[in-house]
């Protein structure tokens, strides 16, 4: 072909080129604030109003005639939930959704490990990916106030510090995925009595040192694309349209571009939601289509009622439009993001995943005389006692509840790991809650059982009398009052007679193994008869695996605690100085709210315990090992010099058993001499290190001003008072074992 035979076709091409000239909305060449400021200018008013809330019970309907892709939210933070019908919370009967159930949250934050964390947010945001949704509601990240928030469990402990390392990671993993994290329940959604109508008084000091890292962190540093706001109040207003919450302090004083969804169904009003800084409104309590003149969701406070209010002069499409824009923003990084992954579902990688975190996040809180890890050779007969030993856990507990691929009771996975070289016996012990059933999921287990408690004892300790070694699994279930949402557990306590129980099987056989199922902190009446405890959280789909592995010593525990483990609630600052639940008052608006103040103010948790002296039943940050870990002396620089912006501290830390095994080695940071009240001390990094049998690491940390610091509410600001500062290494928070001082100018 000669060359202008070829110029002409060229021609007719680069013509026909500019005829399909993609709109630069669509093209993902062009960067996203020209893409999304493209797509506004072709935006009707109806359709910028549509874009803002739901369409159905997870979705938002996105602009048909543009192309603009819907988006589909899904439950989080544990796993994918299962479909539901349109606008009702019943199962649509899918069968290609069942998914890999990972650990809780809890557990997350018990192995100490961020790349733990990026493993869960990477699989499950896999998973996500692979249903074709764009937002994954979760983490939850709210601060561990009580040991009887039901919620606990789908959260990450008690220290900003942990949560901010652990959130950041997750959320990196999940949006790797192109599917957005929403992180929840910003702010201050710490108990689930009166979640709707919760008030919690709270000083800035308190809100920016304990109650904010973490989302600050998922915000800033993970570059969360979305966040849910919260059912309960604040300083008056609800924390999904929370202005100070919103405005001022998300997408202002971080300069956040992302987009508040609101909880389901926590929006009342539609002008403060305007004005507070909602996005996107979500979950109704109506049972929608078949309620609604035409489509209950036109009723939505973010539908009609705001399109009228533009339309009358009451509201400005200003706002509006930066709603519009951030959902736009939200759209193409993950529904039209074209280049993201395609996902999986179900696949080894993630079985390999939740078993590895399951591993990881156990803590072995107490065992006296090594009578862990079992040894057949002396554990010839191995008597397994407790419900939780049988009962399937994926399922129930509110909007966390799987419908999982399948999910390895604890006593499978004892008879996978030990059945050859051992004999399992199991006595059922207690009969707590037989039903296995939400929204329509069922595990397909029937546990009822008639006998009375005074036979299913009796059977217990004598199967207990009659073995060499037994692991009493109980703890709490995801009934209503124990780790469920929407209530909180009424005492510390643990159901159904286990007290008891657990004391009569220490008479029978002194070699016991309490293993506690649960997400939050229970009172251990019993602690000093039981040589060996294991914290086993809930572990999803690899329970049995995880805890068999961590039983028999395969894994080596190297969990710690992410909350202290209060011995009652009188060492919890919520209960003894705050109120809880708090008093009724009546808002500006009239309506009845329970105003909570938080008089324990910056001391939670282990903050609490070191202030009052007190001695909890296992402190924050604790976990044992099969091996053990000396820790030399810790050193850094005298002088933290002006000019300087870190600071280094070393630690030798040196495995003194004869397993492999890993350590997380803690620093607190404690201010010498301070003008204002400050705790103790306060964890301000720490770092998990992988130790041989007699394998010595220098483990090294560095510090900066902010590590130093604490919130000045007048200034409203970070402010380091120069000065001496001691520096506590620990394995617990109550265990320290090494300390340096330095002078911070
Ligand atoms: C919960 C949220 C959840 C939402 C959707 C609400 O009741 O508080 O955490 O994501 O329901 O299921």
């Amino acid at each position: 072909m000669n060359k202008k035979i070829l110029s002409i076709i060229g021609f007719m091409l680069s013509g026909l080129g500019a005829f399909a000239t993609t709109p630069v909305y669509l093209d993902e060449s062009q960067p996203l604030e020209d893409r999304v400021e493209d797509a506004l200018s072709r935006m009707t008013l109806r359709e910028k109003i549509n874009i803002i809330h739901a369409q159905s019970k997870f979705s938002a309907p996105g602009v048909p005639r543009l192309g603009i892709a819907e988006i589909w939210c899904t439950d989080g933070p544990m796993g994918v939930r299962p479909e539901v019908l349109w606008d009702e919370w019943e199962q649509a009967g899918w069968t290609n959704d069942s998914c890999t159930a990972f650990p809780s949250l809890t557990a997350l934050a018990a192995t100490w490990n961020p790349d733990m964390a990026l493993l869960y947010g990477k699989s499950i945001g896999e998973e996500a990916r692979f249903r074709n949704k764009s937002v994954l509601l979760g983490p939850g990240i709210n601060v561990y106030r009580t040991p009887l928030n039901g919620r606990n469990f789908e959260y990450m402990g008690e220290d900003p510090y942990l949560i901010s390392r652990m959130v950041v990671p997750y959320v990196q993993g999940v949006q790797s995925n192109g599917v957005a994290a929403c992180v929840k329940h910003f702010a201050l959604n710490n108990n689930e009595i009166n979640r709707h109508t919760s008030n919690p008084i709270v000083d800035d000091r308190t809100l920016y040192e304990i109650y904010l890292p973490g989302f600050k962190a998922a915000a800033t540093e993970g570059d969360a694309w979305s966040f849910m706001g919260g059912y309960n109040l604040f300083r008056g207003e609800h924390a999904s349209y929370n202005p100070i919450l919103m405005n001022q302090i998300l997408k202002g004083e971080w300069d956040w571009d992302g987009t508040v969804i609101s909880d389901w169904g926590a929006v009342h009003d539609t002008k403060t939601a305007v004005t507070g800084g909602l996005d996107m409104e979500f979950g109704s309590w109506t049972d929608g289509l078949s309620n609604g003149a035409s489509n209950a969701y036109d009723n939505y406070f973010f539908a009609n009622p705001y399109l009228e209010g533009i339309q009358n002069g009451t509201y400005s499409e200003d706002e509006l439009n930066d709603k519009v824009r951030r959902v736009l923003r939200l759209t193409f990084r993950t529904a039209m993001n074209k280049n993201r992954p395609y996902g999986s579902m179900g696949s080894d990688e993630h079985i390999q995943a939740a078993r590895q975190i399951g591993e990881e996040g156990v803590v072995l809180l107490k065992n006296d005389n090594n009578l862990l890890p079992i040894d057949t050779n002396k554990h010839k007969k191995i008597a397994v006692i407790g419900e939780n030993a049988i009962k399937k856990m994926t399922v129930g507990g509110g909007s966390s509840s799987l419908k999982a691929r399948y999910e390895l009771t604890p006593l499978e996975g004892i008879k996978n790991r030990f059945g050859n070289e051992a004999e399992i016996v199991y006595a059922r012990g207690y009969v707590g809650d037989p039903s296995g059933e939400y929204n329509g999921v069922s595990t397909g287990q029937d546990l009822t059982d008639n006998r009375s408690p005074e036979e299913l004892t009796a059977e217990a300790i004598q199967v207990a009398k009659d073995a060499d070694i037994v692991l009493f699994i109980g703890g709490l279930n995801k009934s209503n009052h124990q780790d469920a949402e929407d209530s909180d557990r009424e005492t510390m306590a643990l159901p159904y007679g286990q007290d008891e129980l657990i004391m009569e099987l220490s008479k029978a056989n002194p070699n016991l193994v309490v293993v506690n199922i649960s997400g939050t902190g229970v009172a251990m009446p019993w602690v000093n008869s039981v040589p060996s405890i294991l914290q086993g959280w809930y572990l999803g789909s690899e329970t049995g695996n995880a805890l068999a592995s961590v039983l028999a010593g395969d894994a080596n525990p190297s969990g710690k605690l992410p909350y202290t483990y209060y011995a009652s609630l009188d060492q919890v600052g919520a209960h003894k100085l705050g109120e809880y639940p708090g008093h009724k008052s009546i808002d500006a608006l009239g309506n009845e709210v329970m105003d909570m103040p938080y008089n324990e103010g910056i001391y939670v948790g282990y903050r609490f315990i070191d202030k009052n002296k007190l001695k909890p039943t296992f402190p924050f940050g604790h976990g044992l090992s099969y091996t053990t870990f000396a820790y030399g002396d810790a050193t850094s620089p005298k002088i933290f010099a002006k000019g300087d912006d870190k600071i280094e501290v070393l630690v030798p830390v040196t495995n003194t058993g004869d397993r492999k095994g890993k350590e997380t080695v803690q620093l607190y940071v404690r201010d010498v001499k301070s003008s204002v009240d400050r705790p103790v001390k306060e964890l301000k990094r720490f770092k998990k290190v992988e130790l041989n049998p007699g394998e010595t690491k220098d483990v090294s940390f560095e510090l900066d001003r902010d590590a130093l610091s604490y919130f000045d509410a007048d200034k409203h600001e970070w402010v380091m008072e120069p000065g001496e500062f001691e520096i506590l290494i620990g394995s617990s928070s109550s265990d320290i074992r090494s300390k340096t001082k330095f002078k911070a100018e």
